[in-house]
């Protein structure tokens, strides 16, 4: 249900995530972060920037850094931290990981953390995020994945509940699988356990794709 700005889950989220997240960033998520997204270059886009734990982590060759967010707290915590960007440029917009609101080809990078166990299409976003990237960019994907064994067990148990209080994070996606089915084509990926993650969202997988 929407009531004001945002809906009662995306507030909640927006209430409890950058505390509990924050201790996977002291764990070592934060590193992780800046290995990765230091092959940024260009106009980048974020997708789901969240409250911002990847904008102090794109490098001064990123020259816009676009932050697409549509929950309106999220992007309120976003307005507050862009002191952090180190980008010469950078816009916080309000937008939808399945009609982003750019022409095609009119980025460089493109990068997502942690945003597809949210999207129930997540064929229809890689669709999307390949067509606004130009030919030969690079998408730089962080996401926490589905186990094996008995953690594919929990997560499969927790999911409903997941859903529910994380605003519609599914701990079970198989987003390598979307990856494979996409228009991009993986060039490197590490398997990685999330540092001080809860134990439905250690699986992750850290990469690049290009288009
Ligand atoms: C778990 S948070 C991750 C935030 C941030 N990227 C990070 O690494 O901490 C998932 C983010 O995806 C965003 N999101 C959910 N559905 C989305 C959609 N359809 N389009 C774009 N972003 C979306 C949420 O609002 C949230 O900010």
């Amino acid at each position: 249900m929407t009531e004001g700005r945002g809906s009662r889950g995306q507030r909640f989220f927006a209430r409890w995530y950058p505390s509990v997240m924050g201790r996977a960033e002291d764990a070592g998520q934060a590193a992780i972060r800046a290995r990765h997204l230091a092959r940024a270059q260009g106009r980048t886009l974020d997708l789901g920037t969240g409250n911002g734990f990847s904008v102090p982590h794109y490098p001064p060759a990123v020259t816009e850094l676009v932050m697409v967010e549509p929950n309106p707290a999220l992007r309120d915590q976003l307005h507050r931290r862009t002191a952090d960007v180190r980008a010469r440029a950078w816009q916080v917009v309000d937008g939808d990981a399945y009609a982003l609101p750019f022409p095609d080809a009119s980025f460089d990078t493109v990068a997502a953390s942690l945003v597809f166990c949210s999207l129930d299409r997540p064929e229809a976003a890689l669709a999307e995020l390949a067509r606004v990237l130009r030919p030969g960019g690079t998408f730089l994907f962080h996401e926490h994945v589905r186990g094996t064994g008995l953690r594919r067990v929990l997560q499969e148990v927790a999911t409903p509940l997941q859903v529910r209080v994380a605003d519609g994070c599914h701990p079970n996606r198989d987003f390598l699988g979307s990856l494979r089915r996409s228009p991009f084509r993986v060039e490197d990926v590490e398997h990685l356990r999330m540092p001080g993650g809860a134990a439905t969202v250690v699986p992750m997988v850290v990469g690049v794709a290009l288009r």
